[in-house]
């Protein structure tokens, strides 16, 4: 299939940056998104031009690296799906395709399609752990988990932390990643000593870093690769209420 591509070009973040057109002809269905900018890449570079810069590291749905707007959608247009998973079958010949990076104040673009996403990193080490005495690891089987809890978890812990959520909403709001973040530790009992804290400290990292405001549009599980659900946000924001209308000590956690 042939296929004519506007790609964001940025050269570095003080750039202005523009769209630039590209037509690539005899694309593979069977390759993936991220192969089929392979390909433009050498074709590109052939001809003398700067290849288009994009992140990835997996390119199996899992490390959260990949990622960039198609046509106005995070990740493209098939739902659950990473861009690196998704493939050039689902989309038809002559597709006129505009790819732009995530559309968000706190990920600053720094080439191209390629965005600063350290807000992210940075809202996880202001609460995304458990705080335990080192040592040797603990028996497997010391701390029994309700079966209906730890499903609950690991469906908050499969966020791959992509940032598809933050640059579909409207807001650029990030509630749906940090809740998912909170959520995992916050529903198991290792979590339980320092859940209100964690909830405080993320959601208040979170606020700092220039996310938008949660207005439950829902853009966010619309587009997530992982379908993480926006009940965790409820479940976050009671944790942070609960939080800030206790009367028991802090933990060093919110210190
Ligand atoms: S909640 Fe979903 S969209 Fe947001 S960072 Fe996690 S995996 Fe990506
Ligand atoms: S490259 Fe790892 S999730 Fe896409």
């Amino acid at each position: 299939m042939n296929l004519t591509l506007h790609v964001w070009r940025q050269k570095g973040p003080a750039d202005e940056g523009r769209m630039e057109r590209y037509e690539i002809q005899g694309v593979n269905g069977h390759a993936s998104f991220l192969e089929m900018l392979d390909v433009l890449n050498e074709q590109l570079a052939e001809r003398g031009v700067e290849p288009v810069a994009f992140e990835h590291d997996c390119r199996e749905g899992i490390c959260g690296s990949c990622g960039f707007m198609i046509n106005g959608e995070a990740h493209g247009p098939l739902p659950g799906t990473t861009v690196c998973q998704l493939h050039m079958r689902h989309f038809k010949d002559g597709d006129v395709l505009y790819l732009e990076p995530w559309r968000a104040k706190a990920f600053p673009v720094i080439k191209d399609l390629v965005v600063d996403r350290s807000a992210f990193d940075r809202v996880i080490q202001a609460g995304g752990f458990i705080s335990v005495a080192t040592g040797s690891a603990p028996e497997a089987n010391l701390i029994p988990v309700p079966k209906p809890l730890a499903d609950r978890a690991f469906d908050a812990a499969q966020c791959i932390g992509c940032g598809a959520c933050v640059a579909q909403c409207p807001n650029g709001a990030a509630q749906l990643f940090t809740s998912a973040k909170v959520s995992h530790l916050n529903l198991l009992p290792q979590g339980q000593p320092e859940r209100f804290d964690r909830a405080l400290a993320m959601v208040e990292a979170m606020e700092k870093e220039g996310f938008g405001a949660c207005s439950n549009f829902a853009e966010c599980e619309a587009v997530c690769p992982k379908e993480i659900s926006i009940d965790f946000i409820a479940r976050m924001n009671r944790d942070f209420l609960k939080g800030k209308t206790r009367s028991v000590p802090k933990t060093p956690m919110s210190a």
